[in-house]
């Protein structure tokens, strides 16, 4: 598998969240990099461990956007997030009892971020937001 590069297909046209999504993708290359000279044990559970913490503040920022914009398909979008936080939890499970497959993990959260940021957050909030206009949410807007 690849490493995961940002480009700009993934931008949802907000920089704050754009630099938080980045950071995503640069934990998850991390699986890359190590994954090969480092034990895959002691990667899934940092990686893991880094993951739960910061989508939690993501999480939470992003849908404090989507509440101050009225978004539409906010709650919609909030079961995604906590699907995912139960599924991390879940391989966070596996992996203390040692039966994490390191190839699902990693397949898992590139597949799932991937989708979930083209998807629901570039084309979902994203471009809800862009559509707005000024007068509407000015200070939204300015962020951009
Ligand atoms: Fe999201």
């Amino acid at each position: 598998m690849g490493r995961f590069i940002w480009s700009d297909i993934y931008s949802v046209g907000i920089p704050a969240m754009d630099e938080q999504h980045q950071r995503l993708f640069a934990m998850l290359n991390d699986l890359h990099l190590h994954g090969v000279e480092a034990s895959q044990t002691e990667l899934a559970r940092t990686v893991l461990d880094q993951l739960f913490d910061y989508i939690a503040e993501h999480f939470a920022a992003e849908e404090a956007l989507m509440a101050e914009m009225a978004y539409p398909a906010l709650e919609e979008h909030k079961t995604t997030h906590r699907q995912f936080v139960r599924q991390v939890l879940k391989m966070r499970k596996q992996e203390r009892q040692g039966n994490l497959n390191f190839d699902v993990l990693q397949e898992f959260l590139m597949d799932w971020l991937v989708l979930h940021i083209k998807g629901r957050d570039r084309d979902g909030y994203g471009a809800a937001l862009v559509s707005e206009r000024a007068d509407t949410a000015p200070s939204l807007l300015e962020r951009r």
